[in-house]
């Protein structure tokens, strides 16, 4: 089987940083509370930017430092993905504004996949099998949200956990150490948004239920893709979760004694960035000098629909 390998990596956030205390004005609650329940301490949220000019932003760099690092060329890329739950517009889709806005080929199958904050990683196997069955080289995955759009700033125990960013890579099609999973469940209770033309366009969410759930599947897509790639906890160089809140990864941490340290985390500078967090979260690892060339990477997503998945890549 052929897998993925990342060869570039780029981010973009919004200027504005909105901190804790600064939500404390909007809702009631505190900078304590946040802290502790969660682990943000501060969030990036759009004033002039959106979905789509961070997006490409993020692209635009990842593509980049591809193109520095293997001399590839734009027309190089076969596919545009971009993983929302929060496009600019309904049609067309935000792939289609990065493949024009960074002078793609036409050539390119640009399409937005909407699996939450899953999305990047169910995008990273979209990507593997388009490239297989077009026999492609090279795809673009982003991952692309402006979450403040649809947050209830009055409701608290909600509109404190979220931020707006993008995180983008791109992927090659090779011979790399690759395992992948996704699963879905159907639930609409518990974390949903009501979609397009409806009266109510806000984020609900029970967060108990979803923290139980969080805990439950982070921890089974963890083993289950370890069965799958045929190592161990050890063998593995970082654990990359969804970040949405520091209090899910360090309960599902705690169940790998003397590995704690794999997992790394970044929620307390942007909150949670949906189906940008990992993507975020592995071009701050790459600009930290944390990742080497052949590293063992699992990563771990879940979310809306309810809907989670896992993958072991090779950097
Ligand atoms: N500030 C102060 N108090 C608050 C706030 C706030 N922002 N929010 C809630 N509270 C209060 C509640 O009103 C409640 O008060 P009460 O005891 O007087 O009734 C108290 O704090 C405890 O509320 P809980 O909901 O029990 O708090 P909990 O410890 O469960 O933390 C939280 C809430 C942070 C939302 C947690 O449940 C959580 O993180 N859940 C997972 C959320 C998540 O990950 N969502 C996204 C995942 S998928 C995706 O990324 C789209």
């Amino acid at each position: 089987m052929k897998g993925i390998h990342i060869v570039a990596t780029g981010r973009a956030v919004p200027k504005k940083i909105v901190t804790n205390d600064d939500m404390s004005k909007i809702v009631d609650t505190s900078h304590e509370w946040i802290v502790t329940r969660t682990g943000i301490c501060q969030r990036h949220i759009c004033e002039e930017e959106t979905c789509t000019t961070l997006a490409v932003e993020a692209a635009q760099k990842a593509l980049k430092e591809a193109i520095q690092k293997e001399g590839i060329k734009p027309e190089d890329i076969k596919v545009v993905v971009v993983a929302s739950v929060t496009s600019e517009y309904s049609f067309p889709s935000t792939a289609c504004l990065v493949q024009q806005a960074l002078g793609l080929s036409q050539d390119t199958m640009s399409f937005d996949i909407g699996a939450a904050c899953s999305g990047f990683l169910y995008g990273l196997e979209v990507c593997r099998s388009l490239l297989m069955a077009q026999e492609g080289k090279y795809a673009l995955l982003i991952g692309s949200e402006q979450l403040s759009r649809v947050l209830d700033f009055t409701e608290r125990s909600s509109c404190i956990l979220f931020g707006d960013g993008a995180g983008a890579a791109v992927l090659r099609l090779d011979d790399s150490l690759y395992a992948h999973r996704a699963w879905s469940d159907g639930n609409k209770d518990v974390l949903y948004c009501k979609g397009a033309g409806q009266e109510e366009m806000k984020l609900r969410m029970e967060g108990q239920d979803v923290f139980k759930f969080a805990v439950r599947v982070l921890k089974q897509g963890l083993d289950t893709i370890l069965t799958d790639g045929e190592i161990t906890i050890e063998d593995v160089d970082y654990v990359v979760c969804h970040q949405a809140n520091k209090r899910i990864i360090e309960h599902v941490m705690k169940k790998y004694p003397g590995h704690e340290q794999k997992f790394y985390m970044n929620i307390e500078n942007y909150a949670n960035t949906s189906g940008a967090s990992i993507p975020i979260a592995l071009d701050e690892m790459r600009e930290e000098g944390l990742l080497q060339e052949g590293m063992k990477i699992v990563l771990v997503g879940f979310g809306a629909g309810l809907t989670w998945s896992s993958a072991l890549i090779t950097i």
